[in-house]
């Protein structure tokens, strides 16, 4: 029998892990203090568009076949945020996806924005995006929406020349506990992630706790909606297949591997993927090889075609908290109007920042953007062809897009 002090070794050495992840996280976010923040912006010539037109977006997703880029925008996130806890009583505005073609520079603005006309989703029901995915083959758009009914995923079929996206499934399942990315393997199967386990509507301690701790309960889920599309009422398949601290943006990354953001590790993992084979009858296995540390909470993660991994997130969960809590009141130019002195001046100060790294097998892990000008980066997306990047913000207005 071990005596007590080994006992003792034994446990301080499996915590050690524990204790030096923290002290890094530690160590970020005091550096990463606005006070202390240092602003780098390597963008050579980026512009912010469409201010005026829509703010809050989330994922951006490109069809570089079309030089489109497709994102959705949720004005309701200032008062309706699963994620983080934000449930201000009152009407919640829905959200709209909209497409963006930046293939052309010499296109106007005004003529290379669509906001698409969303057709057959039941209108009594609310519509909260975070995730999207699309299937060229298939003109499928997917996409995470934590309503106040139920989190599910919505389908939708995108069409270029009305742009509009008519809605024809809803997959929801008891696994789905707060789906948030979506990686498709198929047009039938893909990966999700589901941000956490214990979710802030039903306890905000435990959920606080799962985040602070960082515990690895959160899923990334594989989906088989292979009979679901040849029948609405037909059961989905769902399985978990990894678990991780925080799960958030997911990439298939090529044959054998996917990327998934673990937020609150703020790295990226990497796993070995066996695909399950053409007749569905096994599932895919995912396997923990390596993670790629950021100086940032990664929230979502794009890979270019030429292979750069483009991550954007959060230098410091605090500020962003207290920055996402104010919007319902700062972003509204009435209730700012008629707010006293002390919000006034509050919503003067409150800073939002935005971290933008790209990474590179051979190059590491390169800054990009570290600004509050531009603030709350969710999504880095960038067309290598064509040298043109956007930039999405969680509580922001507008688009950032770079030319290189
Ligand atoms: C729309 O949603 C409401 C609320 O859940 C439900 O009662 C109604 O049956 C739905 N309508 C259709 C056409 O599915
Ligand atoms: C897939 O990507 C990983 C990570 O970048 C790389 O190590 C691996 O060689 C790639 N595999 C193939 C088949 O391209």
């Amino acid at each position: 029998m071990a005596s007590k002090p080994a006992i003792f070794v034994i446990i301080l050495a499996a915590l050690l892990p524990t204790f030096y992840n923290l002290g890094q996280k530690l160590v970020l976010m005091y550096n990463n203090a606005p006070s202390r923040f240092i602003s780098i912006n390597n963008l050579k010539s980026s512009e912010v568009k469409f201010s005026d037109t829509f703010r809050s977006c989330e994922d951006i997703l490109l069809v570089e076949s079309k030089g489109i880029a497709i994102f959705s925008c949720d004005a309701g996130r200032e008062t309706w945020n699963t994620v983080m806890g934000i449930f201000i009583p009152g009407p919640v505005p829905n959200a709209e996806i909209y497409a963006y073609s930046y293939g052309n520079a010499n296109t106007p603005d005004s003529e290379s924005l669509t906001r698409f006309k969303i057709q057959g989703y039941n209108s009594s029901l609310d519509f909260h995006t975070i995730g999207l995915a699309y299937d060229e083959e298939t003109s499928t758009l997917f996409v995470t929406n934590h309503r106040k009914e139920g989190k599910s995923i919505e389908l939708f079929k995108l069409d270029f020349d009305t742009f509009t996206a008519n809605h024809f499934r809803t997959i929801q399942h008891p696994l789905f506990r707060s789906p948030n990315s979506i990686a498709l393997l198929n047009s039938h199967q893909f990966l999700v992630t589901n941000d956490h386990h214990f979710l802030m509507e039903n306890s905000r301690f435990l959920s606080m706790a799962e985040t602070l701790l960082g515990l690895p309960l959160s899923t990334v889920l594989h989906v088989d909606i292979s009979s679901l599309l040849e029948d609405p009422a037909s059961p989905t398949r769902v399985n978990i297949v990894a678990r991780l601290p925080f799960a958030n943006g997911i990439e298939i990354v090529n044959e054998t591997t996917v990327a998934v953001a673990s937020t609150t590790s703020t790295a990226v993992y990497f796993y070995d993927m066996t695909k399950p084979d053409s007749i569905n009858t096994t599932l895919p296995t995912l396997t923990y090889k390596s993670k790629v540390s950021f100086p940032f909470w990664v929230d979502n993660i794009q890979f270019s075609g030429d292979g750069t991994l483009y991550a954007a997130g959060h230098p410091h969960p605090a500020t962003l908290n207290e920055y996402a809590l104010s919007r319902h009141e700062c972003s509204s130019p009435e209730k700012l109007a008629a707010a006293d002195e002390s919000l006034q001046k509050y919503c003067r100060n409150v800073k939002g920042l935005s971290g933008v790294s790209k990474w590179t097998e051979s190059g590491g892990v390169e800054r990009v953007y570290f600004d509050d000008k531009f603030p709350t980066s969710t999504t880095a997306a960038f067309d290598s062809k064509r040298k043109i990047g956007i930039i999405t913000g969680l509580y922001t207005k507008g688009l950032l897009v770079w030319r290189e």
